[in-house]
């Protein structure tokens, strides 16, 4: 049968079913079925799976909280722009204002320890990118992302957006100190 021709039999879904045909929409089918249960069966089982809330927020009152958080909790500031660095206290609430184009403040925290991480966005939409882990989030303006993050590995890591949000997506940069 030619896909150009007209078929010689215009009813051509009462023909009968080819075995090929047939062995392929099993497979298919059964292929579709097991990534189906995978799905709950890894948001369940998964061991990358981020411990995250997200509640609706208002961008004003979440920059108020995070301009608290690095007055208490500022121990310097990094570069030309004189960025703050906060170091919190562990298990405490940590603010992250995501802004075109910008992370503010930065980070500093004990590995070993749990933290409280929020995330939010001042304008539009803006993507957590914490490399080399690979940790992917969105933030929107509007609601307030909090990620239960134990960092394991002292190290100085990378946070990047991963949402083109304008002429300068790829200067929007930042770090995360992990310090024993
Ligand atoms: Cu923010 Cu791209």
């Amino acid at each position: 049968m030619s896909a150009i021709l007209p078929p010689p039999e215009r009813v051509w879904w009462k023909q009968p079913l080819d075995r090929v045909e047939l062995l392929w929409i099993v497979i298919a089918l059964a292929w579709c079925l097991v990534m189906f249960f995978m799905m709950p069966y890894w948001h369940i089982y998964g061991a990358q799976n981020l411990a995250n809330e997200a509640y609706r927020s208002k961008p004003a009152d979440y920059a108020k909280k995070a301009e608290e958080m690095i007055a208490k909790y500022k121990v310097r500031e990094e570069g030309e722009m004189k960025v703050p660095v906060v170091r919190p206290p562990a298990g405490s609430d940590v603010y992250l204002i995501a802004q075109r184009w910008r992370w503010h403040p930065m980070l500093e925290l004990e590995a070993g320890k749990s933290y409280r991480v929020h995330l939010m966005s001042m304008d539009w939409l803006h993507g957590f990118s914490l490399q080399p882990e690979n940790i992917n989030i969105q933030v929107h303006p509007g609601y307030e992302h909090v990620v239960t993050l134990t960092p394991t590995a002292p190290g100085t890591y990378s946070i990047i957006c991963n949402e083109y949000c304008g002429v300068n997506h790829h200067t929007m940069a930042s770090r995360l100190y992990v310090v024993k």
